[in-house]
């Protein structure tokens, strides 16, 4: 019963977002029907995923301080420190706790069975052993709390066993996979729509977030649940790596819808994928977040995500406070907006090294040229409003433009993509409160000479500095590519994206 209620609830709340007309539309709480506002407390906590993998560049703690102020300034409790088994990896954790401790925030480790096999549960609940008395180490209900990505399988005994302790693990075991009965809670990766089976869905199999959500419940039986929370998914590795990857998943207006449904499900933890996976494109990490490239460049230089860790600003507070309203959370009024730098109908066969040899197509793992799940991102603009009253949202998308009452709060628009300027505005009387152009066209053709399902996103007021990739994430750019590709062109007078494109 209680399920069949939270499908309805959930299938309620979806309605108003499912997007078939191609005109302009808006969506918005029904503040109507939402509890009403009370500002508490809860013990729920804010994770985000942190990749270790890329960050062996840092030389100190100090060089994870922005980091661990910009989380704890937007409400994050903890990070996720996802680890592999790479030899820089304790050095980089003595740096990430130390910095942690300095700055309030607080650490755990999140152990990638990509890396660690299932078979080392003892030398997991060594590594955990090895940080459990660290002032930074998240503990919950006095336990050191330990995560994973997959690791189903894996020995909790034995975890336990060489840990030395008692520990609250919260694994991303799989419902009908893992063992949910030895564990405390779980994490749920599957942030994004999909097939079920880590590719875009098809009319045949399409498994919403919301379903991870019913499934977690039902296998945790009450146990705490990590539902997951993330903006984009669009990777695009060729064959000039070893790994070779070429996916995306609807993601649109997910930050948006995504947030909504979290503060209607109110789970004890969320955790935002990701802080920095520029690969994967979720980061709303800086770009310029210290790391090393591993080819993610071509696809996240001049794409900044700034903008969406700040519209998640008030959603965590109302989140944590345990309302469904996050408009009392507003302290400044914002104008977020993202979209992909091309339409995708773009075509970039002829430079594209994704068509070139990586193409696996007996397992059908690997797609060439356009990512697989291309057809599901919409070519709109996408624009969420932070406001403390209403006003109207005007979106000029190269020759298209719209506009929108947007309610006081949080609401989403999005407008029909245009090729040229982006440009914003917010007013309200008839005066101009807020407005702008965006430092990054839409264009007709192949930035880089690649594919790029990426999100630019942008925010009025814009920020006072460009956020960049600094050169060690950059190493990689030039490799696999069919063109030349200037660097860092936003902001840079005379290189504005339509320039740097070779037309094939
Ligand atoms: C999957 O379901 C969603 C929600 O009903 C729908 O908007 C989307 O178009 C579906 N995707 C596919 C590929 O059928
Ligand atoms: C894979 O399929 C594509 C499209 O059908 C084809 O062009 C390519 O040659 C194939 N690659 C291999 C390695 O068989």
């Amino acid at each position: 019963m209680l399920r069949e209620l939270l499908t309805l609830l959930l299938v309620g709340l979806m309605m108003p977002l499912s997007w078939a007309c191609p005109t302009p539309t808006s969506s918005t709480t029904d503040l109507s029907s939402t509890p009403p506002t009370t500002l508490g407390t809860t013990d729920r906590l804010v994770f985000c995923h942190f990749i270790m993998g890329i960050t062996s560049n840092r030389q100190s703690a100090t060089d994870y301080d922005d980091d661990m102020k910009r989380a704890k300034d937007a409400g994050i409790d903890a990070f996720a420190l996802n680890i592999g088994t790479d030899p820089f990896t304790d050095t980089q954790l003595g740096f990430a706790y130390e910095s942690a401790a300095n700055n309030g925030m607080q650490v755990f480790l999140s152990f990638d069975f990509n890396w660690w096999n299932i078979g080392q549960g003892s030398a997991v609940g060594a590594k955990v052993q090895q940080y459990a008395d660290h002032s930074a180490q998240l503990k919950v209900d006095g336990k050191v709390f330990v995560s994973s990505f997959v690791g189903d399988g894996v020995d909790v005994n034995a975890i336990k066993s060489a840990a030395g302790q008692d520990i609250f693990f919260a694994p991303n075991f799989h419902p009908g996979q893992g063992n949910f009965d030895e564990i405390q809670g779980a994490l749920n990766w599957m942030g994004w729509p999909s097939n079920g089976n880590n590719k875009a869905p098809t009319p045949g199999q399409n498994v919403s977030v919301a379903e991870g959500d019913e499934a977690y419940s039902t296998a945790l039986q009450g146990k705490p649940y990590i539902a997951p929370v993330s903006p984009w998914f669009s990777t695009h590795y060729g064959s000039e790596v070893s790994y070779s990857k070429n996916w995306v998943f609807p993601s649109d207006l997910l930050w948006y819808d995504r947030w909504q449904e979290i503060l209607a499900l109110g789970s004890r933890f969320v955790e935002i994928i990701t802080w920095n996976d520029y690969g994967e494109s979720h980061y709303v990490g800086p770009l310029s977040s210290p790391h090393t490239d591993d080819g993610a460049s071509k696809w996240a230089m001049d794409m900044p995500h700034n903008g969406w860790l700040d519209m998640a600003k008030p959603f965590i507070a109302a989140y944590k406070a345990g309302v469904t309203d996050a408009l009392p959370f507003i302290d400044e009024e914002k104008l977020v907006y993202w979209y992909r730098p091309t339409k995708k109908d773009v075509n970039c066969d002829g430079t594209d090294t994704t068509t070139q040899g990586n193409a696996n197509n007996a397992t059908g793992d690997f797609f060439a040229g356009r990512p697989n799940g291309y057809e599901s991102m919409a070519d709109e603009v996408f624009v969420v409003s932070l406001l403390k009253s209403p006003a109207l949202v005007t979106v000029q998308s190269g020759d298209q433009s719209a506009t929108f009452d947007a309610p006081a709060g949080i609401s989403a628009h999005q407008a029909p993509m245009g090729v040229g300027k982006q440009q914003f505005a917010v007013s309200r009387n008839g005066q101009n409160i807020l407005s702008g152009t965006s430092l990054k066209d839409i264009v007709d053709t192949c930035i880089c000479g690649i594919y790029n399902f990426n999100a630019y996103v942008g925010t009025l007021p814009a920020p006072t500095t460009i956020d960049r990739l600094q050169p060690a994430g950059l190493a990689l750019l030039s490799q696999g590519l069919k063109v030349s590709c200037p660097t860092n062109t936003l902001g840079v007078s005379g290189t504005s994206s339509p320039t740097l494109v070779a037309r094939v």
